[in-house]
């Protein structure tokens, strides 16, 4: 069996996309036609060729400017059961997706059509194709704390229909302490805690992130491995990392994944997961990215199952779905031991 196939039928979490990132351009084109919102690109190639970003800011002006196209609850469910769909197809048995709602509310759409239009879609999935999902709320870090807590208290109607808590948006020059009391107050109320660090950001965010926020996860974390005593207390703690090893490519965090530090975290014993943050805009879905990697870090068959392994050690799911997958990933392992190379 080639590599492909194996990816293909490796089952998989996925801990780290956006939801708003992952609006084809079929999509976005429908949407914006549907809702009468004006928008620059008149075809799905002029909206694939628009996809060229300097920076992660170039990237957040576009991505924001995208979610007008999001306007009811129905266009918030579409989006949603499109890439549960394609997770599924990719196998993944369990997503985890962000949302921003201040990127939504702070443009007159009510948190109620958000919120069951993304929990409506997570619920059909399930009941259609098996998948499990959980939603994680992201605070923009460009906002203030108090934004950040207005929207906790406004979500509280659905405390019990949501995972946690994160962090995103311009890294640079808004450091995770920026948020302290935001997080206290999110793992307070008893939900999981997580935050992108070191994608543009340095090494001290990730610290940051872990000491003074007390995540569970990084999201990205890649900077990291410029701080060698972080990355030897990341990999002792087993804190994991949700690297995205292809929006890093288009956002110019690494030159070439062949860069990407994730095959040197991966072997200093960290906790790395491979994911696709914003598929629709970085060209790749989450098989996408194992298969990236595999070819450009020269990855074995033992290291594409550890990164499916670690992606369910990661996931904030009950112990007994942890182990079920696990050994969903033994059997695949199994069937196809005598077909692979
Ligand atoms: N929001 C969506 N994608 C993001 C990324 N790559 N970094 C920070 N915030 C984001
Ligand atoms: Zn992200």
């Amino acid at each position: 069996m080639n590599v492909r196939d194996f990816v293909a039928g490796l089952p998989k979490a996925e801990l780290h996309m956006h939801i708003e990132g992952s609006i084809e351009p079929d999509l976005f084109i429908r949407l914006a036609r549907r809702n009468g919102v004006a928008i620059r690109w008149q075809t799905e190639d002029e909206l694939r060729a628009a996809y060229q970003f300097d920076d992660l800011q170039d990237f957040l002006d576009l991505y924001y400017d995208g979610c007008r196209v999001l306007v009811t609850a129905g266009d918030f469910f579409d989006v949603t059961r499109d890439y549960l769909r394609r997770a599924h197809a990719d196998r993944v048995l369990h997503a985890e997706l962000f949302l921003g709602p201040q990127g939504h509310t702070s443009r007159g759409v009510p948190l109620a059509t958000v919120m069951e239009g993304v929990l409506g879609a997570m619920e059909a999935a399930r009941a259609e194709d098996g998948i499990t999902s959980g939603l994680i709320a992201v605070a923009q870090r460009h906002r203030s704390e108090e934004e950040g807590l207005a929207m906790l208290a406004d979500l509280e109607p659905w405390y019990g229909r949501l995972l946690g808590f994160g962090l995103g948006g311009a890294e640079v020059g808004n450091p995770p302490g920026k948020f302290a009391a935001f997080f206290a107050r999110c793992r307070e109320l008893g939900f999981k805690v997580v935050a992108h660090a070191g994608e543009e950001g340095p090494a001290a965010y990730v610290r940051e992130s872990v000491e003074v926020l007390q995540v569970q996860r990084l999201d990205h974390g890649n900077a990291c491995i410029d701080d060698p005593a972080l990355v030897a207390e990341l990999a002792a703690r087993r804190v994991p990392l949700t690297m995205c090893p292809l929006s890093n490519l288009k956002l110019r965090v690494v030159d070439t994944v062949a860069a990407h530090p994730l095959k040197r975290l991966l072997d200093a014993g960290l906790c790395v997961t491979v994911n696709s943050d914003d598929p629709s805009y970085f060209g790749g879905y989450v098989n996408d990215n194992y298969l990236a990697c595999e070819e450009a870090l020269g990855l074995g068959r033992d290291d594409l199952v550890q990164l499916a392994r670690n992606s369910f050690e990661a996931a904030f799911i009950p112990d007994a779905q942890r182990r079920a997958s696990l050994a969903a990933i033994d059997a695949w392992v199994a069937q196809t031991a005598t077909t692979t190379r």
